[in-house]
């Protein structure tokens, strides 16, 4: 400890567990963006919610800048300690600590893996629906951070949707009790709904109260072949109108090409632009006969060249898997990513836009489309070219980023729809959200977090 802030924080906490060598600062100090270099202060792995409210009080005393920390699979740099900040990991906070059956609720610690929580809900009989790609390394903490969506926001909506209650250390180290689990509470300012997807900027979660629900019914697995972009939003619609949609996402035959380069197996044969996966409900012959007759319509009206219907829950794991194993097959490439929604109606006009827009912008550059299609939300991820310097590909990327934010602004869309703003997207926030919002959200983070202390610079330009 011979950093004199480390030695000080060590004289107050002796108990406090802190890491400082040097692979610790790294491993702690980025998250999957990749693109700053770590340079934490240190990184804090209290045990408890009073060593959490320790620590921040030391930091609020200190002026030290705090990075709170789950799993880091954020993709926003909401997570990135670039700037001497404290790192206060969550991570050794990961036990469930209440199941209640009348409820159906389950009171977590922050820093419990998705998959961990998916399990818990599971062994009770109930589901905690919501679920993403990262689940096996996200942290619950840091999907309330994010306000995370995933491949479920269709049937079961956003983290938002699935929190009873929290426990959060506010800036100047008081523990708040946000909600306590209820289902009705006219009470005032919704202080819970404040905490989700502020992204550490107010408070820390220290605690969790989910909503858990029964298991959905037995469900099949598509994946379709679409011939043009137009067919999307017709297919989404029929699908829709006559299936109970679980999930329905969309990728592009450039995505496709990079995941099977990652191990995944073809699943149609010959060349198509565009594919969807979708799940839908799949309970009786009813259901199943319903979705056999939509893809045939599909078919009848050109939206589909061709399909595959899974026939167990190893092919349907294998069809998901084209879908979610993009990010992963696309992580060594360090791709600059979009991730953007509007309303689904305008879907199909902002797409004719930015489809225009990026063939126009990136000529030469491999853009890889996907995404949540029947939430409006598409990601774009950009893969720089070999021959081009990383800051001159950042810098093209962030201009075609200024151009389409104002296509979102025209279609009313928001710049990022779940991966967060975090340092990536601040440039861009009032893109997303008027002068007036943003002078509000600033003095309310000065409310819970009068000397800014918690996370700073991200989701603002200047705190
Ligand atoms: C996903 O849906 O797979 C991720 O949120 C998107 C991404 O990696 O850009
Ligand atoms: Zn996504």
């Amino acid at each position: 400890m011979s950093n004199p802030r480390l030695a000080q924080l060590n004289r107050r906490l002796p108990g406090l567990r802190v890491l400082a060598e040097a692979g610790d600062l790294e491993h702690y100090g980025r998250d999957w963006t990749r693109r700053w270099t770590p340079a934490p202060l240190a990184i804090a792995l209290p045990d408890t919610v009073e060593e959490v409210q320790a620590v921040v009080r030391w930091a609020n005393d200190e002026r030290v800048a705090v990075v709170p920390s789950g799993g880091r699979t954020g993709l926003s740099g909401g997570a990135v300690a670039a700037n001497g900040e404290l790192v206060l990991s969550l991570e050794r906070m990961n036990r469930v600590l209440d199941f209640n059956a009348v409820d159906r609720t389950l009171t977590v610690q922050p820093g419990m893996i998705l998959q961990q929580v998916h399990e818990a809900a599971h062994e009770h009989g109930l589901v905690y629906p919501v679920d993403f790609a990262a689940r096996g390394s996200c942290s619950i903490g840091g999907n309330i951070a994010t306000n995370a969506g995933g491949i479920r926001v269709i049937r079961h909506g956003n983290t938002r949707e699935w929190i009873a209650g929290l426990k959060v250390v506010a800036g100047n180290g008081e523990l708040l009790e946000l909600n306590r689990g209820l289902i009705k509470n006219s009470s005032g300012y919704d202080f819970r709904q404040l905490m989700i997807g502020s992204e550490g900027t107010l408070g820390i979660v220290v605690e969790a109260t989910l909503k858990l629900t029964e298991p959905p019914p037995p469900s099949r697995v598509m994946l379709l072949a679409l011939p043009d972009m137009g067919a999307l939003m017709e297919v989404f619609a029929l699908f829709r109108a006559r299936l109970a949609l679980q999930a329905f996402e969309f990728f592009t035959d450039v995505a496709l090409q990079h995941v099977l380069a990652h191990g995944a197996q073809r699943a149609i044969e010959g060349n198509h632009p565009y594919y969807v996966v979708a799940e839908f409900d799949a309970a009786d012959e009813r259901q199943q006969e319903a979705a056999l007759v939509a893809f045939e319509r599909a078919l009848e009206q050109g939206w589909v060249s061709d399909g595959v219907i899974a026939q167990s829950e190893a092919q349907a794991a294998a069809l998901w898997r084209l879908r979610e194993g993009i990010t992963e097959s696309l992580a060594p490439r360090r791709p600059y990513k979009n991730d953007v929604s509007v309303r689904v109606s305008a879907v199909p006009g902002f797409l004719e836009e930015m489809q225009a827009l990026l063939a126009n912008e990136y000529p030469g550059i491999e853009v890889v489309w996907f995404g949540h299609i029947g939430d409006g939300n598409l990601h774009i991820n950009v893969l720089r070219p070999d021959d081009l310097a990383e800051a001159a590909f950042i810098a093209q990327c962030e201009q075609v980023t200024r151009l389409l934010a104002a296509t979102l602004q025209r279609h009313g869309g928001s710049i990022s729809a779940e991966h967060g703003i975090g340092l990536v997207k601040r440039a861009y926030l009032a893109s997303t959200r008027s002068a007036a919002e943003i002078a509000l959200m600033q003095g309310v983070r000065k409310v819970f977090d009068p000397h800014g202390i918690l996370n700073p610079g991200k989701l603002f330009e200047a705190d």
